[in-house]
């Protein structure tokens, strides 16, 4: 198997979905979002009426979550059974509990295995798996990994004009509760061995691509 695979990891706000999504448009690459297979899941355990603080309870929800994600940088969908859940994984209920749900082992296993299902079957030259572990545990032997970065300051800016109608500071608060939560799970503020760091706060969208091109370039 000679697909390239690049790996990029970074906290939220960092940019790492449009940038790893327009990077693999460019290549023609097929493009994973991993977060957004973990906020499927916290929409199904929601919905599973599941403990989330309770991890067995959350646990017991895996076998019925039957998750379909899409790979086409062009053409994305999250599908959990027959619903389709793209817009709704973003909304603030999903945001608010992802995080329970991400730190127990049992979820990281099953997403983790259907991370790697999908990377094998995509027919594109290349993928772009974009999340947190990817660089140390979802694909640690990837040719191409890559953390990208911004100043906390910048990150908070960037969330908070995504979205609007929302206060800069509760955005910067939820911003970085998620940030504090996730980092007790896996470490996605410091490059592994091996590991480039892009650090996007002084550069615009498309220079930050270039900058992630250029690593994928010198790599293979
Ligand atoms: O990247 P995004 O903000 O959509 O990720 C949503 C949540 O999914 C994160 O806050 C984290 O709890 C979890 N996640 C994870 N490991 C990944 C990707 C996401 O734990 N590889």
């Amino acid at each position: 198997d000679d697909r390239v695979v690049v790996a990029v990891d970074g906290p939220a706000g960092s940019g790492k979905s449009s940038v790893s999504k327009a990077v693999a448009r460019k290549l023609g690459y097929a493009y994973l979002d991993t977060g957004a297979a973990y906020r499927a899941f916290a929409w199904h355990a929601q919905r599973a009426d599941v403990e989330l603080e309770d991890a067995a309870s959350v646990a017991s929800a895996l076998p019925t979550f039957a998750l379909a994600e899409a790979t086409d940088p062009d053409d994305f969908f999250v599908r959990v059974g027959e619903h389709d859940v793209t817009e709704a994984i973003r909304g603030p209920s999903v945001t608010g509990v992802v995080s329970l749900v991400a730190r127990v082992p049992e979820v990281r296993a099953a997403l983790t295995a259907i991370f790697r299902r999908l990377a094998a079957e995509t027919a594109q030259p290349g993928i772009v798996i974009e999340g947190r572990d990817i660089t140390t545990a979802v694909a640690p032997d990837a040719p191409v990994r890559v953390l990208l970065t911004a100043s906390e300051e910048v990150r908070m800016g960037r969330r908070s004009a995504e979205l609007t109608g929302h206060s800069p500071e509760v955005v910067g608060e939820q911003l970085k509760a998620r940030d504090r939560a996730d980092s007790r799970v896996v470490d996605f503020m410091t490059a592994a061995d091996g590991v480039t760091t892009v650090d996007s706060t002084e550069l615009n969208f498309d220079e930050t691509v270039d900058a992630v091109i250029a690593v994928i370039e010198s790599r293979i």
